[in-house]
């Protein structure tokens, strides 16, 4: 998993275009981006296409993003999408591990109803929407075995912290939101699941896109959302190991190979331990799911 594309998930036409669009993972919107009074339509439309390209070879996998816990309709959102067996469930506005719990509670359900393999469906936290969720980011292991993966936001964190903005006058994030996207790297880290990174919403701006893709990768980000399907190709190839990167993985691998038992091992001139043999092994783990 590189990218992860928004799609309204009340726009027929956005979703099939999104289905063309290279995407590793669509993610079906049916909280921020679908009007209230459009939701069960969203519902509606986001199942037909679910169920339809269920079988697609190729296809990305399909994610729901539902309404958060605490707006009432995150039931309605479930019984809406679930029968048609979605690859996962976009928890938005998640405060911390007991509410990936309480979701994976109420997948349960749904899977044991419509006949679906349990455990099957897994779940993206979106952990940072507000201040009591980043408080709550070193909460998240053993939370639940379905979530797969932790990513923040900024734009909702910065309408809980009554921000101006979020961004400086060179456009990088300003010190509460480079907080928070540390911490959720250490929350994922913490919990075992994927670091993603969160969207980058001047999708005119490809030059600005890359080089954030390119600092989310350098930090230990292993993805990242987008919003427009332009956003997708560069992110993609933000994304993918460089064969000088998944070269250089072999080499520590291989050294510590040829001197078995050995805590320390020296590669062109750089002293290796621990540490780098496991980053080479996920390096080359990675490259090998891609
Ligand atoms: N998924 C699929 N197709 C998309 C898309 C998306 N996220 N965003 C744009 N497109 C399509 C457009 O429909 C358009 O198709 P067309 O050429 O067949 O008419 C084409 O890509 C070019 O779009 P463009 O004119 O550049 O942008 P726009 O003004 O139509 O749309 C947004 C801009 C922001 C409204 C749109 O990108 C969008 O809906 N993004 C997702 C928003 C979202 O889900 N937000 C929630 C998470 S933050
Ligand atoms: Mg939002």
């Amino acid at each position: 998993m590189r990218s992860l594309l928004f799609v309204p998930g009340d726009s027929r036409k956005k979703l099939d275009k999104a289905l063309d669009s290279g995407t590793d993972v669509l993610l079906i919107d049916l909280e921020d981006s679908v009007a209230l009074d459009a939701k069960e339509t969203a519902r509606a439309t986001a199942s037909a296409f679910i169920q339809e390209h269920r079988h697609t070879t190729g296809r990305p996998r399909l994610f729901v993003r539902v309404n958060g816990l605490t707006t009432g309709m995150t039931d309605a959102d479930l019984d809406g999408v679930m029968q048609a067996s979605p690859d996962g469930i976009v928890l938005p506005k998640t405060v911390g591990g007991t509410d990936v719990a309480h979701l994976g509670a109420k997948l349960a359900v749904r899977e044991a109803e419509f006949g679906l393999e349990d455990g099957a469906t897994r779940i993206l936290a979106i952990a940072t929407e507000n201040a009591a969720g980043v408080f709550a980011l070193g909460t998240f292991a053993g939370a639940s075995h379905r979530l797969m993966g932790l990513t923040w936001g900024g734009e909702d964190l910065s309408a809980d912290l009554g921000a101006e903005v979020n961004r400086d006058e060179d456009g990088a994030y300003t010190e509460p939101y480079r907080l928070a996207r540390s911490l959720t790297l250490f929350g994922a880290a913490a919990a075992g699941v994927d670091a993603v990174d969160s969207v980058y919403t001047n999708f005119r701006d490809m030059a600005g896109l890359e080089a954030e893709c390119r600092a989310a990768r350098r930090d230990g980000f292993v993805a990242k959302m987008a919003i427009h399907p332009a956003q997708v190709p560069v992110i993609n190839e933000a994304f993918n190991p460089s064969p000088e990167a998944i070269q250089r993985a072999r080499t520590v691998i291989e050294a510590f190979k040829a001197r078995p038992g050995a805590g320390v091992v020296g590669v062109e001139g750089e002293m290796l331990d621990r540490p780098h043999l496991l980053r080479a092994e996920r390096l080359l783990k990675r490259a090998g799911a891609l």
